[in-house]
């Protein structure tokens, strides 16, 4: 290090949600009519794009390509930052006891882009840390209860309620897959 503090990456996240603003079922698992190919499609495409995938321990976002992604899980079995003794593309982060910064240093980013793909908490922390952008596929499919997209959405909150609380607006809006009604929004903040 030269004493040049590194640029911090890019944070953008994405997440498909029920017409409801549910990510998952109560239970965790993840429900198949938000299981949209064309959504498929353009995640993975993005996330091959990012520089490394931030997601809490029980989330993921699968497919063939995965093992070769550099990723922050965030989990609070661990007292700093390490790396994941099962595999070296993984660095393991508790938010509260280290801060963001030393993270991504830890995986050797400079810039680039950092994919945050969830969980509840996970899209409600990078919510605070601030993202540059915000991905929301929005499925035209009930799940009425479970899991939501941030903290706080569901009895009358919806997920673009909370985006505006935190400074962010709509940019686009897109129709991803007619036969589904699934619409792919692009949120960023006021004034960028
Ligand atoms: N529809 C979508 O776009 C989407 C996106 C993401 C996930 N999902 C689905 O949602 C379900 C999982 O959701 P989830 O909320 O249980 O998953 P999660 O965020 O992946 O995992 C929760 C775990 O992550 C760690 N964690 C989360 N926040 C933390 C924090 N602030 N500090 C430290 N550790 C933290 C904790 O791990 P420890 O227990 O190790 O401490 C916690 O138990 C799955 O079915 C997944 O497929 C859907």
């Amino acid at each position: 290090m030269n004493g040049v503090a590194p640029r911090r990456p890019r944070l953008v996240g994405f997440a498909i949600v029920s017409r409801e603003g549910m990510i998952a079922r109560s239970d965790g698992s993840f429900p198949p009519e938000l299981r949209i190919p064309a959504d498929q499609t353009f995640y993975q495409d993005a996330l091959d794009k990012a520089s490394a995938i931030a997601h809490g321990r029980h989330s993921s976002e699968g497919g063939p390509r995965r093992a070769a992604r550099r990723r922050i899980v965030l989990t609070r079995r661990v007292e700093r930052v390490v790396t994941d003794p099962g595999n070296p593309n993984a660095v393991l982060w508790n938010p509260a006891a280290a801060p963001f910064d030393e993270t991504w240093m830890k995986l050797g980013l400079d810039d680039g882009t950092i994919a945050v793909v969830g969980g509840t908490d996970v899209f409600g922390l990078f919510l605070n840390l601030g993202y540059d952008a915000f991905f929301l596929t929005r499925a035209a499919a009930s799940v009425p209860r479970g899991r939501p997209v941030f903290p706080g959405v569901g009895d009358g909150t919806t997920p673009e309620d909370v985006l505006g609380r935190y400074g962010m607006v709509l940019r686009s809006s897109r129709v991803l897959d007619e036969a589904t009604g699934t619409v792919l929004e692009e949120w960023g903040p006021k004034g960028a």
